[in-house]
């Protein structure tokens, strides 16, 4: 029994990877194609969400919760509300905006840590392995300690649909990690231990997949990219691990983020309902030159690891219960060689990152996880380890089928 549903599965999973191109085509009214570096399209009379939109199908209630959670995605925190005394930015948005509100921008945070004979200390006594960047006095900025010989940029990621990869079954990543693929690729579900529901859960946020649900990633971004804390996260960061410095800067003792005893909620479940809500990514109607690359996408096996479709599962919202979700990836850890970023995290290695979803690119301007990519062509010529193959394929098509590759991209 067990053997039929995953063949079945195996068999639900490649149908759909290869008619996700026509599913895009039909479900969306055709666009104007559009280069990466233009606006965003304005919403057209009877088009489906666009960047920044709420997901289809809301009722009134959860329309409210989404609006109120963006004007706290976008509320700039002060030292007197709880910023600091070290972070790395002001608003969530202020990291997150390219496309609308919730996307991912070109700016990147700092990572360190102590490479000893191929073991990874993130020297938490130091204040590692997150760098943070601003103080709110300057006796408490941190540097990169001495000690570290490891430093490595994080691009800020995008969250349009995150609410979609959110609702995707943990036993669904963790089947697709027990299927045969080629080139040695060998995807590994990473397992973290959830702070929001206490639970041990599929991690598939962040570029380690160090995160299983927005609420833990909102208390996990609130705490460390603005120092304020939070109910999931009470413990501010000592500037360097230096508790003298915290003691002395620390304005707000306790929880900053108070929960409102009406509704026993604060502003970290206003984020995570805003990201929970947001719209996927807008596909646009393929040009036949994209269609091409389409297929030679699947041909180079890229969608081995950037698995075009998974399905969320049971979820209490009807906009996010058992939908497709073309986020091309599937959210598993690989090895990726001399692309990886040599920290470790949750239960990833060095070399192992998340396989990157690929749904929006057209709204940025700098890829993969530190940002050194300044056009898609130069991300996919940086894989390596489990992507060298695909990587060797792309290479060798003509410069004609590399802009077909680049055009599908640029439409899903
Ligand atoms: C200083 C810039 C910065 C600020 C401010 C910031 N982020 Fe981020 N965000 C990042 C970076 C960098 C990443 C990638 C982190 C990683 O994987 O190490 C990220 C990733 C995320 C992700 C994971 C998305 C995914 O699919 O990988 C979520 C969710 C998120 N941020 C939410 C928030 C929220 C909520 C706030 C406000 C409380 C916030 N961020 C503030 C830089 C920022
Ligand atoms: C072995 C799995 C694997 C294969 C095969 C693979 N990728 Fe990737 N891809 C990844 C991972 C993991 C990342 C994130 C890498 C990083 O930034 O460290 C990524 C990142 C990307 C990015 C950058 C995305 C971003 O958010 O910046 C693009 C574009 C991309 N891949 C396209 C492709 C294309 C096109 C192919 C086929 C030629 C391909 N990939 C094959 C795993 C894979």
């Amino acid at each position: 029994m067990k053997i039929i549903s995953v063949t079945l599965l195996i068999a639900a999973v490649s149908l759909t990877g290869l008619s996700a191109a026509q599913i895009n085509g039909k479900l969306f009214q055709p666009r104007p194609k559009l280069k990466p570096t233009q606006p965003m399209p304005r919403p057209l009379p009877g088009g489906g969400p666009q960047f920044g939109d709420a997901l289809p199908g809301l009722g009134a209630t959860q329309l409210a919760s989404f609006s109120a959670g963006r004007t706290e995605f976008e509320a700039i925190e002060t030292p007197a509300g709880g910023l600091g005394p070290i972070f790395n930015g002001k608003s969530c948005v202020e990291c997150h905006s390219a496309g609308a509100t919730g996307g991912a921008s070109t700016i990147t945070v700092t990572r360190f840590g102590r490479l000893v004979d191929g073991k990874f200390d993130p020297l938490d006594h130091l204040g590692g392995s997150l760098l943070q960047r601003f103080a709110i006095d300057p006796q408490a900025l941190e540097r990169v300690p001495v000690q570290a010989n490891v430093v490595a940029q994080r691009l800020a990621t995008p969250l349009f649909g995150a609410g979609l990869i959110e609702a995707i079954p943990d036993a669904d990543i963790l089947l697709a990690a027990q299927r045969p693929q080629p080139d040695g690729i060998h995807g590994r579900a990473a397992q973290v231990d959830d702070v929001a529901s206490g639970k041990s859960r599929v991690g598939r946020f962040g570029w380690k997949a160090q995160q299983a649900t927005l609420l833990s990633f909102a208390g996990d971004a609130y705490l460390n990219e603005m120092g304020v804390t939070s109910r999931l996260f009470p413990t501010e960061n000592a500037p360097n691990g230096n508790q003298a410095l915290l003691a002395k800067f620390d304005l707000i003792p306790g929880i900053e983020d108070a929960v409102d005893p009406a509704t026993g909620t604060s502003d970290i479940d206003h984020a995570a309902d805003f990201m929970r809500l947001l719209a996927p990514p807008p596909p646009l109607r393929q040009s036949v030159s994209a269609a091409a690359g389409g297929r030679l996408f699947q041909q180079m096996q890229c969608a081995a690891c950037h698995t075009p479709t998974l399905f969320t599962g049971a979820n209490p919202l009807t906009a996010l219960a058992h939908q497709p979700v073309n986020l091309f990836s599937d959210l598993l850890l690989h090895n990726m060689g001399a692309l990886g970023d040599r920290i470790a995290q949750g239960t990833a290695s060095g070399a192992e990152m998340r396989t990157a979803p690929l749904w929006g690119l057209r709204a940025r301007k700098t890829f993969l996880h530190d940002g050194r990519a300044k056009t898609v062509a130069e991300a996919v010529r940086a894989h390596d380890g489990e992507g060298a193959a695909s990587r060797t394929r792309f290479n060798a098509l003509r410069a004609a089928e590399q802009q077909q590759v680049l055009d599908f991209l640029a439409s899903i």
